[in-house]
Order: C-alpha cells, then structure tokens, then sequence
C-alpha cells in the first residue's frame, strides 16, 4: 500500500507530541531512496547542490532550472517524505509575483510539496503572498547561504544578544507570515532553543544544536562524501567517500590488468550459432585472402 505523505500539519503535531524532525537534503533518485528507506520526514532539495554536485563555489549561481531538474528526480522517487525545494537566489526576492510563479513551478512541474526560501521580515510579505496561494513555505534563519558575499566569514549568527533577539523576532515574523517551520542555520543552541520554545511551528536546526525540533544536514555530509563533512556541526556517519575511491581504483587496476570482464560479465553465443559462425568467418577470412 502506497505511504501517506507527511504533511506540514504532521511536522507541527510532531512537535506537539514531542517527536523530533529528522530531514536530510537530497538531489537525486539513489539519495531520495536512501532517505525514504531510513524513514526521513523532510527531505529538502536543497540548492546546496550547486556546492555539492555542481561544482560552484557558493549557491548564488544556481538557477530554477538547475533546481527543477533535480527536485523532479527527487519527487519522482519518494512516497512519505514532505519534498521541500529550495528557493535559489535571485528567483524570490524582487516581488512577490516572480516568487510564486517560481513557488509554483516547483509544485507545479517539480512535484514538489512545499518551497523553502532564505530571510527574515523582509520576506514576510512574500511568504503571506505563497500561503495564500497554497505554497507551504519553510523559511531560513542564521547563516543564510544566498547571502555569503554580505555576511563574508561569520558564519555563526546571533553570537551577541542584539542579534541573537533579532533573530528570536525575525523567528515570530516567520510564523506570523505563515510559515510551516523553520531551519536555524549555525547560530547558537541557547539562541535556537529560545526560539523553538516560543513558536508552535518546528525549527529544523543545522549548526544550532539539540533545543531544535528537528534537525537537517547535508547527505553527503553525513555520509562522508564530499568536503563539507569536516565541518563542526556536521557528525559524519559512515565513509562512502573513500568507499567509491576504492571501488573505482579497483575497477581502473581490472580494466588495465585484462581482468575485467572476466567470462562471467560475458555473453556468449549458442553452440550451434557459433560453430556457423566460426565457418562463415573462414570463409570470409579465405575470401578477403584472394
Ligand atoms: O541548501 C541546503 O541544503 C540548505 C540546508 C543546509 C538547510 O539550505
């Protein structure tokens, strides 16, 4: 019997009950399985793939149709998860109408159930703008990654008690505006549990520690597949990494060595067929010889 997807009303009645969120981003069909199988709640394709996949080195490039392509790979692959996609730069912060035509295509084309974007007041309007229409809106506090080149390295955000409340109010605004939960990224746990204390939707903490009602990192992070597993925040489970450099040097020395394919990864022709064959080659072979 198919899965009941999990809704935004289910992440909040989590909450309630004290059941804790667990997310993890996604970009493809094997990852969106892996999730799926291991019985994660949220996943978010997240535009950190221009990083991890694409090979930028911020997410600023990334573009709606970079998205698109892989939030449909994930859609297309998951039954229960809540597929949230990700926002990228520059396709929600001119106007409200360009956000929701870009909100829409993500549901609309990407099979998406529900879009994520960075910010806080000032992408209130915005988000009351997507709710109204009928996009679920996750927003995106701390360290907000479309907006590297203004917060340069201070990666931690709300280390002094000015920014830590205005975080804290930027948090309420979210909630007030509609949103169904909220990620912390990299701010401090006192700061994140401040707030989740005080909303009655979810946060979802990356970087902000336990007091969070959920928590996301990047898959390949918590795999061990990529740079980003060395970073404080992230607990690396397992070393997949250096499991494919393995495999494929292994692969590399086989092809090179004639010992790959071996007769098993061979097919062969039938008996009869080949005895035919074979005379038909000599007679070729005699003929061309003429
Ligand atoms: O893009 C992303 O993967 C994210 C998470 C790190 C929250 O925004």
């Amino acid at each position: 019997m198919a899965q009941m997807r999990i809704t935004p009303g289910d992440l909040k009645a989590m909450k309630g009950e004290g059941k804790r969120i667990v997310a993890l981003t996604a970009y493809d069909r094997p990852t969106a399985e892996v999730c799926e199988a291991a019985g994660v709640d949220v996943i978010l394709v997240g535009d950190s793939l221009g990083n991890v996949l694409l090979g930028y080195e911020t997410t600023i490039p990334v573009t709606m149709e970079e998205m698109l392509h892989h939030v449909k790979a994930v859609a297309r692959s998951v039954q229960r998860p809540l597929v949230v996609a990700d926002l990228p730069f520059l396709s929600y912060q001119t106007d409200a109408a360009e956000a929701l035509r870009n909100a829409g295509r993500f549901l609309k084309e990407g099979g998406a159930q529900a879009v994520k974007l960075e910010g806080g007041d000032r992408c209130a309007e915005t988000i009351e703008r997507l709710v109204t229409a009928g996009v679920p809106v996750m927003g995106h506090l701390g360290y907000t990654p479309q907006s590297a080149y203004v917060l340069g390295r201070n990666v931690v955000q709300g280390r002094d008690y000015t920014a830590a409340i205005t975080i804290v109010n930027e948090a309420l605004a979210l909630e007030e505006a509609g949103c169904f939960a909220v990620v912390l990224e990299c701010v401090p746990g006192e700061v994140a549990q401040a707030v989740s204390e005080r909303l009655t939707i979810p946060t979802i903490g990356i970087g902000a520690g336990a007091g969070c009602d959920g928590q996301i990192l990047v898959f390949h992070d918590v795999v061990g597949w990529g740079p980003g597993a060395a970073l404080k925040f992230v607990k690396r489970y397992a070393d997949v990494g250096e499991t494919l450099r393995r495999a494929v040097g292994d692969y590399a020395r086989d092809v090179r060595a004639g010992q790959f394919p071996a007769l098993e990864h061979t097919f062969t022709m039938p008996a009869e067929a080949r005895v035919l064959f074979e005379q038909e080659l000599a007679e070729l072979d005699a003929g061309c010889g003429e």
